[in-house]
This record gives structure tokens, sequence and C-alpha cells, in this order.
């Protein structure tokens, strides 16, 4: 048996220096023992170090891994589960006989692989939805954050750069069992992990999230499965607003009679929200915005699907409220997210040429899209765009009749499959329906075309250049329906 010893948990350099050496000396899966600094030892057969043994050179590597594998890996690590160390080995070892190996879902190390990053996942979402933040005061005098939470996994750096992100302009730390992230303005650094008695009890801002979570509990979706499946019990007791929910529980029939009971405007309103709402959504406004602005300063706590939880914010259209045209892009790309604007990023700027082109102001639009949070899946330092479903379209799709109501455009244009799904509330085609007069179940006209991105996206200069100008003509055509 061989032995390696890795600095910490997630020590993937050493990990990956040593399982690079082992493969070059032939040890087998099942021949290493993996453990962590001064981890006890259950290694009492281990003879040496694998750093130890007389290995071939590995400064000159004699095989070469996918990205594929190595993005998986460090994924993997994040797990806590120690088996992820002789597990990533196994995958390793394999790959070299069975280069695609990865794509099979069926085999035992492959889907346990897919269990853990899923895992992982699932512990990235809940801390980017259930941190906290305490108001402290800082020995400077300026206002600092601190917060408390116990991940499933070590993903204190990962989730790092979201916080970054979402509370730029304070200074925060984020405290756990295993590493603390600390956020000064400037820098984003990480540190040794913290004892819950580190966090100050009393501060102002519990009152605020008991308030805000009261706001956004509707008794008339009352789901104590779906709520507990989404704030599952374990994180309750670091939410000041998880003392509230048995009382709001309790109370969710009399809060519901006097909902019902409210003047008959108001009713029919909320009627109207809640035949419309989807199966899966489980809060919501209790009413319906009365304006544009209302349903844009509403958006910002929609919770209607799940991907509020790991977005930065809420993206929602932009434009004169008089405008005559409106677009509907598919969902806010990463640029979109960070800036907080609909079509900012590179898909933006190929819009904004086309629409320039074509002789229409950008000004006098209005831009939104059919999905209003950035949908992703982080790789790396990278967050890769993932389409939405059709569960986050239908459910978004509250938002977007909302706005054609206030703004009663005389054209609307959706930009691709899911602008067209989720206007007209069924899978649609858009090379076979592009260009043909589509109206709304309410007789709203709408004309479907491609999306910036799928010009971004064609590798051939040719036929870019050819789909550009088809585009451009499409833009033309909506020009000259709607201003003559
Ligand atoms: N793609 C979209 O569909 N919308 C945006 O806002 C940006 C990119």
């Amino acid at each position: 048996m061989k032995r390696v010893t890795l600095a910490h948990q997630l020590d993937f350099d050493g990990w990956r220096t040593a399982a690079r050496s082992a493969v070059l000396a032939a040890v087998l899966p099942d021949q290493i023992v993996w453990r962590v600094g001064d981890e006890a030892a259950d290694d009492l057969f281990a003879t040496d170090e694998i750093a130890d043994a007389p290995l071939p050179a590995v400064d000159q590597p004699a095989f070469t891994v996918s990205r594929a594998f190595v993005d998986l890996a460090k994924e993997l690590i994040l797990h806590r589960d120690p088996a992820r160390f002789p597990l990533m080995y196994r995958l390793l070892w394999r790959l070299r006989s069975e280069p695609h190996l990865l794509a099979d879902a069926s085999d035992p190390d492959v889907h346990l692989a897919h269990t853990m990053t899923k895992s992982i996942h699932r512990d990235i979402h809940k801390m980017h939805a259930f941190v906290r933040f305490k108001e402290i005061e800082a020995p400077d005098g300026e206002a600092a954050f601190i917060a408390w939470f116990e991940p499933d996994h070590y993903i204190v750096e990962a989730t790092g750069p979201f916080f970054m992100r979402r509370f730029t302009g304070m200074r925060w730390s984020i405290l756990t069992p295993d590493g603390s992230a600390f956020w000064d303005k400037e820098t984003l650094r990480f540190g040794p992990g913290a004892a819950k008695a580190d966090v100050p009890d009393e501060d102002r801002l519990e009152e605020h999230w008991r308030t805000y979570y009261a706001s956004i509990f509707n008794p008339a979706r009352l789901k104590i499965d779906a709520m507990q499946k989404e704030m599952p019990k374990k994180y309750w007791k670091n939410l000041p607003e998880a003392r509230m929910i048995e009382g709001l529980i309790r109370d969710a029939g009399s809060r519901m009679e006097d909902m019902i009971l409210a003047e008959p405007t108001k009713r029919s309103k909320l009627a109207a929200a809640v035949a419309k709402q989807t199966p899966d959504a489980v809060v919501e406004p209790m009413t319906k915005p009365e304006t544009l602005q209302e349903a844009r300063a509403a958006a910002k706590s929609c919770r209607r699907c799940d991907l509020y939880g790991p977005a930065t914010q809420v993206v929602f259209g932009e434009g004169p409220e008089d405008a005559e045209i409106m677009f509907v892009g598919e969902q806010p790309g990463d640029k979109e997210d960070l800036a907080g604007h609909p079509f900012v990023g590179p898909a933006g700027e190929m819009f904004n040429r086309a629409l320039g082109e074509a002789g229409v102001d950008r000004s006098r639009v209005y831009v939104t899209n059919a999905v209003k949070h950035f949908k992703y899946e982080p790789r790396g330092k990278f967050r890769l765009h993932k389409k939405p479903d059709t569960g986050e379209i239908q459910a978004c799709r509250w938002w977007l009749d909302l706005e054609r109501s206030f703004l009663k455009p005389k054209l609307i244009v959706a930009l691709g499959a899911s602008a067209g799904q989720g206007l007209l509330g069924r899978a649609v085609r858009v090379n076979a329906e592009r260009g043909t007069p589509m109206t709304m179940p309410d007789g709203a006209p709408v004309f479907l075309t491609v999306h910036p991105s799928y010009l971004l996206r064609l590798p051939d200069a040719d036929a870019k250049a050819r789909e550009y100008a088809r585009f451009v003509d499409d833009l033309r055509a909506v020009r000259s329906v709607v201003y003559g």
C-alpha cells in the first residue's frame, strides 16, 4: 500500500501531483490510502508516501487528461466525504483506457461523481440563499457585516465570489466551521474556520429579515413540504425569519380569510394571480402591482422559481413606458446579472449594432427577457449560461404579462425560442416560424426572429455575415411595420 498525505481538504495541487506520480508508477487505485494533514491514520498497512517512492520524473507529464475531468475533479474535492480522493484517482486511472468514461452516466464511479457534484451544487445554492448578515461595529466605526453558516461541504471559497459580487459595497465576513471569507470592498480573502460564538448575537438586521420574510409569505400558497425542502430545518436555527415560520403557518388560515374578505377588486386580482400560478411556485407578491414601477420593485423579491438563489439580482425590462416595440430576449447573461440591466453584454452589443443598422433607436424601445434571473452553471471562475426550462419560463411569464399590460406595445419581438415560448406559451421553432405573423391569445401581435447570441455562436464568418444581414432585415421589417 502507498500513502498520500494532502496538506488540507482542498489541496487540489497536492492531489494532482500525487495522482500523476501514482499513475506513472502504475499504482492501482486500491493500493493507495489518501489522508489529509494530521488526520488519524487509518492506514496502518501503508508502507511509504507516494512522494517517497522512486517514481518517474513528473515534470514531463507522460499523459494528459481532458479539461472536463480536471473541472470535475476540482468540483469533487469540495465534497466532505473522504471517499472523494480515491474516487477522483479511480476516474483518472480508468480514463486512460476508457476515454469516454465520463459520458457513461450508468457507470458506478461516474454515477457517484454526479451524485456528489449535485450535492455540492445544492449546498452552494442553499448558502447563496440562506446566509444572513448581522451588522457589527467595526473598530474604525465604519459598518461591517458578519454571518455564520454551516455548509455540508467545503464551499466557502467557491461561494466567496458570489457574495463579493452581490455585496460589493459592504465589508463582510462569512464564518463557517471549516473556513472563513472576508471582503473589505477591495480584496476577497479566505481564512481558517471559526466558532459560532465569534458571531455577535443582537443586531438591527434581524428585524429586517423577519419583516421581509413575512411580506413574501403568501398563505394562499402554503405548501409546508415544499417550504421545508427549500429551507431545510437544519438551516432554520441560523435564520432570524425562521422564528416566524411556525407563527406564519399557524396564522395562515386567518390571513387567508383576511385576503378573501378584502375589497372585491383586490379579491379578483388575487384570484387572477392565484389562477395564473404555476404548480411549483411557492411564494409570490400578495397583490398584483398597479404600475410598471411597482412591478419592477416587486420583482426584486420574486421567488416564483429557484433561479433567484444563485443569481446576483433580478434584471427587469428597461425602456420608455410609451415604447411601441417591446423586444423580449431569453434571460440575462453574466454581464447583465452583474450590471442589473438587460442586453449590456456581448449579445447586447450585437443587438445594438443591428438595431442601429436597421434604423431602430434603442432608447425608444422597451427591452426585456422571458426569464428575469440569470441561470448558470459554475465552472471554475466562470458562470456558464444554462437555458431556462419550461417551468422557469412559465413561472416568469407572470412578469412578462405584467410588462405587456402596462406598455401595450404595438408589436412584440421575440428574440429566439425561449422568448417565443414565454410569449406564446408553447414550444417554438425559430427557423420554421420566423417572420410569420403570430398573435398571442389576447390578440397582441408577435414577430419572431433569432436571438443575437445565435449570431455570436456561428463559427463560419460567411454564415455569420449572412445571418447578421437577415437579422438586420428582420429589424427593418419591424421598424417599417411600427413606424411606417
Ligand atoms: N441574452 C438575453 O437573452 N438577454 C439579455 O439580457 C442578455 C443576453
